[in-house]
């Protein structure tokens, strides 16, 4: 039988990082993946470049069932923390926008750290090992694995959500709570692109390929980013920021041109120039396969000069208030993220364990908080991984 201190399922981000932070204190560790590499997506993540954190981590920027339960985890290993880590292994870096901090080089430099970090704090890792089972034991817990059974005295839960099932996102981890019988907050797509009903792609899908700076919303909550037509809907940041928000039947609106007075701006063009086309005039604010569909949908297909101050001002409407209805998403398979998970009433902010099971962590993605885009969720990860990894 073999026997270690503290095992970790998944080695993802937040699970090598507990398995640092635990081998540091000098505990035995062991860190358990069904994959045949270690932090894939840290891999594919931030376009090869690793958006590993934001100079922005403020809990309102986390979604969960309980938003203040970030906030301790987020307090003690913070973004600045995470920085000088990556300075410390020489790794350039720069923020891009919105204080998203990506390397200069790649991705594959967070991972090597990682592993490097591992290695010095004396951390086993068996990849390529599918689990199983995990059951509590007189003093501690068993595992079942592919090599046969392993005995810790304690557990991280690290498996990460659903999304991206092909690179091996499971559930294990809400199945393994479940075992436990902790409560799971509903899980969902999120950071994922929204897809609508073939009436609305019949005119999406000619503009699929078209992106522009816009503003989304649904309710209070906006973000002001990139929005891309797609074949399947909408796309692009802004549009997968709004994803973790909205829900099934409800509308999302779009602002086509932020921050600018468009209904004051058209009036303007028909003073000046009267003879000039809608589109032509629109095509100063937007691309200009956008500017032709609005002229089209709202049948405003004439000179600025013949059309009346209501049908000017109906076209800023559409511009500006413009309502969509998605009907779905493009789900797990392209999902950043899993909405929902772990309950976090089920754990101890301060440490990640669970109330009730000593030694038993869940870290990371799998548990109910799920960050914007940007960075977030990596540092979500870090700091999550980093708290219990000081305890476990
Ligand atoms: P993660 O999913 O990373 O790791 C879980 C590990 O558990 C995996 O290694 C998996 O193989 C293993 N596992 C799962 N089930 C198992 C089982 N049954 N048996 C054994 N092992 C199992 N975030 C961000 O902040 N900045 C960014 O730039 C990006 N970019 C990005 C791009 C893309 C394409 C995706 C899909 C996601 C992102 N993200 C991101 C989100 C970020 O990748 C995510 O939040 C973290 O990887 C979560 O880290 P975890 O360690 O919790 O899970």
């Amino acid at each position: 039988m073999h026997k270690v201190d503290v095992i970790v399922l998944g080695a993802g981000a937040a699970g090598m990082f507990a398995a640092i932070e635990a081998g540091r204190r000098g505990r035995s560790v062991l860190v358990v993946d069904h994959a045949r590499a270690p932090g894939e997506k840290i891999r594919i993540s931030g376009g090869g470049r690793c958006n590993f954190t934001n100079t922005g981590i403020a809990v309102e920027r986390f979604l969960s069932r309980n938003p203040r339960f970030a906030l301790s985890p987020l307090r003690r290993y913070t973004a600045q923390d995470f920085i000088a880590r990556v300075d410390s292994a020489g790794i350039g870096w720069h923020e891009k926008t919105l204080g998203q901090l990506f390397c200069d080089g790649s991705a594959r430099q967070i991972i090597d750290m990682l592993l490097r970090d591992m290695a010095a704090a004396g951390v086993d890792l068996w990849l390529d090992c599918s689990l199983g089972a995990v059951r509590r034991i007189a003093d501690g817990f068993e595992v079942e694995t592919a090599r046969g059974p392993l005995r810790a005295s304690s557990v991280i839960v690290a498996t990460g959500g659903k999304s991206i099932p092909k690179m091996g996102a499971t559930g294990y981890g809400y199945r393994i709570a479940e075992s436990f019988g902790l409560p799971i907050v509903e899980t969902r797509p999120a950071l994922v692109p929204l897809t609508f009903a073939e009436q609305e792609l019949d005119w999406m899908r000619p503009l699929s390929g078209v992106s522009l700076a816009g503003r989304v919303s649904h309710g209070r909550t906006g973000f002001d980013e990139a929005v891309l037509f797609t074949h399947r809907g909408l796309s692009g940041p802004a549009i997968l920021q709004i994803s973790s928000y909205w829900r099934e039947g409800e509308a999302i609106r779009l602002n086509l041109a932020p921050g600018q007075d468009v209904a004051g701006f058209l009036a303007n063009e028909k003073k000046a120039a009267g003879r000039t086309a809608l589109r032509t005039a629109l095509g100063k604010l937007m691309p200009e396969k956008l500017a032709r569909l609005i002229e089209a949908q709202t049948g405003a297909s004439a000179p600025l000069a013949e059309l009346p101050r209501a049908r000017l001002d109906a076209v800023a409407a559409r511009v500006q208030d413009w309502e969509l209805r998605p009907v779905g998403s493009e789900g797990y398979r392209t999902a950043e993220v899993t909405l929902g998970g772990v309950d976090t009433d089920a754990l101890d902010a301060r440490t990640m364990a669970v109330r009730g099971v000593p030694g038993l962590f869940f870290v990371g993605e799998v548990v109910d908080v799920t960050g914007w885009l940007g960075g977030y969720n990596f540092q979500w990860a870090w700091s999550s991984g980093w708290v219990a990894g000081q305890v476990a």
